[in-house]
């Protein structure tokens, strides 16, 4: 996992997945230098990855105060655990149903959560960070956040899109993407992870996005995508068009049967 400190306030800690037929999804966490420093997600749970070894490329695990869950979705909760521990005086940022979620897996101990709702904030020492909904995402327990100091603003799933590779997944530049291909690739992203757009009501759908638009932050920063400096315009416009999206639909029975057909050797078993 390349660890990139892409301005004095923020690394990023890069990883990706590849999905068959969609692309390689980026799969970041953060590190937000703050006062107090702060962690947002913690990656992907696989066995070959080491959360706390790559974290500790940015901070010393032991010095992290927060750690931001924007939500509890797999692919953000890998090193949760295993932070908490390495970090004594940190508490885990989350919602009231997120934390109920993660009970029917492994609960948090209650005395490091610290419940925030969009619309509030949290003192981290030198800043506020004021936490948002963002406009799509595929959990309901789902808070973003602005850093209010640098207008950065940490978006969760959204914004996310799929990478032709790997090394531009983990990269740190979403304008390595020509703009057509990223807004596809985003398009795309909106159908698989928040499929509920295609019923939404346009104008109400577009009203979500104000905050972003008054904001304006100039760097977003989405698990999964690579990190986004100057195209944010662009990039409300895109999702701003998604309402009425078709939902992207897998691959049926039929087709991996198919599929499974093609991996058997000639002459059969
Ligand atoms: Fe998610
Ligand atoms: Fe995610």
């Amino acid at each position: 996992m390349p660890v990139q400190r892409i301005r004095p306030e923020v690394s990023v800690l890069s990883d990706s997945l590849e999905v068959p037929g969609i692309g390689h999804m980026p799969v970041n966490a953060f590190v937000l230098h703050a006062g107090q420093p702060v962690v947002v997600d913690t990656g992907l749970g696989l066995s070959d990855r080491d959360f706390l070894q790559t974290l500790a490329q940015a901070v010393d695990p032991a010095d992290v105060r927060w750690i931001w869950l924007t939500h509890p979705d797999r692919d953000h909760t890998g090193g949760l655990h295993a932070l908490l521990e390495a970090a004594p005086e940190a508490k885990v940022v989350t919602t009231f149903l997120a934390v109920g979620i993660m009970s029917c897996e492994r609960s948090l101990p209650l005395d490091r959560v610290h419940l925030v709702n969009p619309g509030q904030s949290l003192d981290v020492g030198d800043r506020t960070l004021t936490a948002f909904r963002p406009p799509l995402f595929d959990n309901p327990t789902t808070v973003g956040f602005f850093d209010d100091l640098t207008g950065v603003c940490f978006s969760s799933d959204c914004f996310g899109a799929p990478m032709p590779a790997a090394d531009v997944a983990e990269g740190t530049d979403a304008r390595a993407l020509p703009a057509e291909d990223l807004r596809a690739a985003q398009l795309l992203w909106a159908s698989v992870d928040s499929p509920w757009v295609e019923n939404v009501d346009p104008k109400r759908f577009l009203d979500t996005f104000h905050l972003l638009r008054d904001r304006a932050p100039e760097l977003v920063l989405s698990t999964h995508l690579p990190a986004a400096e100057g195209i944010t315009a662009r990039m409300l416009d895109t999702l701003g068009s998604a309402a009425g999206l078709r939902p992207f639909v897998g691959p049926d029975q039929a087709a991996l049967a198919q599929m499974l057909a093609g991996f058997e050797p000639p002459g059969g078993p």
